[in-house]
């Protein structure tokens, strides 16, 4: 069983009771899905999408902010952006909306963003880097952390010194996605490289990266020494899974996953709630969610294709409805 995790900002402690977090996805990790996260594990660290520091000043992306007060459990505001002025305001604003701690995106490899000097551009400016994570640091009393890659390619990567640098100006965590930035998605996650980091710095080390399940999640910690793991990628229409290696791994009890009629019924739980929040445009968007949480049963291939087909979303709602009649 791993410990829970020891944060300290400027003004503010926190524990981390759960070391099992769930990664910060644009376009994934809104505020529905977070909550359905939250049903299965309440105290686990939730992020939001990653938010553009300067367009927030704008009033661009507040709702992501604005949202926090209605969190149930620890919510950390990820923000990109290489000007570490706008990254302060957007911090300010972060910390008095409620966030339990601030996280700066300095691995995403989309190139919109890098191009600009955002994200993984970041990884090759280790002196803005440092200077961002200080000055933010400075400007707030929650805890300030960092969500780095390996480097942005591995010829001219150190990333020791570059996370080094960064706990030297003040971060209080780094999770680390074991890719460079060169790699984008492909091949495997290097956690021995994680380990390498993970020896070398004081402040906890979160490992990123290929974690499917429990038994990934094991071998990673075993491999990397690191203080907590962080799963994306396998969360996706599987908002439980955090809870389940949580449940798995630090309480040590089986559990059991949702089955097809908890994953039927769930998918028309998030399409509900989507279409009530944003209307027509609540279905494009639940559309995805309901592709990836409808597999492994019976009869869930049918019913992808047909809900991929559906024009409105009360045709969705039906296709789901009767689909659940099918379990009754
Ligand atoms: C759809 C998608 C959206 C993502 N959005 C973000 C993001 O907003 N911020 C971030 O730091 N990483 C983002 N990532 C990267 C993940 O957080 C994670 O680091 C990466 O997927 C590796 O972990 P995994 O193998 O568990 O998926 C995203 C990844 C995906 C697939």
């Amino acid at each position: 069983m791993l410990p829970p995790i020891f944060l300290s900002g400027n003004g503010t402690s926190r524990y981390l009771e759960c070391p099992i977090i769930q990664s910060p996805l644009a376009g994934v990790s809104d505020q529905i899905f977070r909550k359905f996260v939250r049903r299965w594990s309440p105290k686990a660290l939730l992020f939001t999408e990653m938010v553009n520091a300067k367009s927030l000043k704008l009033g661009h992306g507040e709702e992501k902010v604005i949202e926090l007060s209605e969190e149930s459990g620890p919510i950390g505001v990820q923000l990109f952006d290489h000007r570490p002025d706008s990254m302060v305001d957007a911090a300010i604003k972060a910390e008095s909306s409620g966030a339990f701690l601030v996280d700066i995106n300095m691995g995403c490899p989309v190139k919109k963003i890098a191009k600009k000097g955002g994200g993984s551009a970041l990884l090759k400016e280790p002196e803005l880097a440092q200077q961002i994570v200080k000055k933010v640091s400075q400007a707030i009393s929650i805890p300030v952390t960092v969500k780095i890659r390996l480097g942005w390619c591995e010829t001219s990567s150190d990333p020791i010194s570059f996370a080094l640098g960064l706990q030297d100006a003040g971060a209080q965590l780094i999770t680390v996605h074991g890719r460079t930035r060169k790699q984008g998605f492909s091949g495997c996650a290097n956690w021995e490289a994680i380990s390498k980091i993970k020896k070398s710095l004081d402040i906890p080390i979160i490992a990123n990266g290929d974690i499917k399940n429990s038994s990934d999640a094991i071998k990673c910690l075993q491999i990397t020494n690191a203080d907590g793991v962080m799963i994306g990628r396998a969360s996706m229409g599987a908002p439980w899974l955090i809870g389940q290696i949580e449940e798995e791994i630090q309480n040590q009890k089986t559990f059991i996953p949702p089955d097809a009629k908890m994953k039927v019924s769930l998918s028309l739980e998030h399409l509900k709630l989507l279409i009530s929040k944003k209307g027509n445009h609540g279905l494009l968007i639940a559309r995805k969610h309901m592709n990836w949480t409808c597999r492994g049963f019976q009869g869930a291939t049918a019913l992808r294709h047909k809900l991929v087909r559906a024009r409105t979303p009360n045709d969705a709602i039906k296709l789901l409805e009767d689909e659940l009649m099918r379990f009754n």
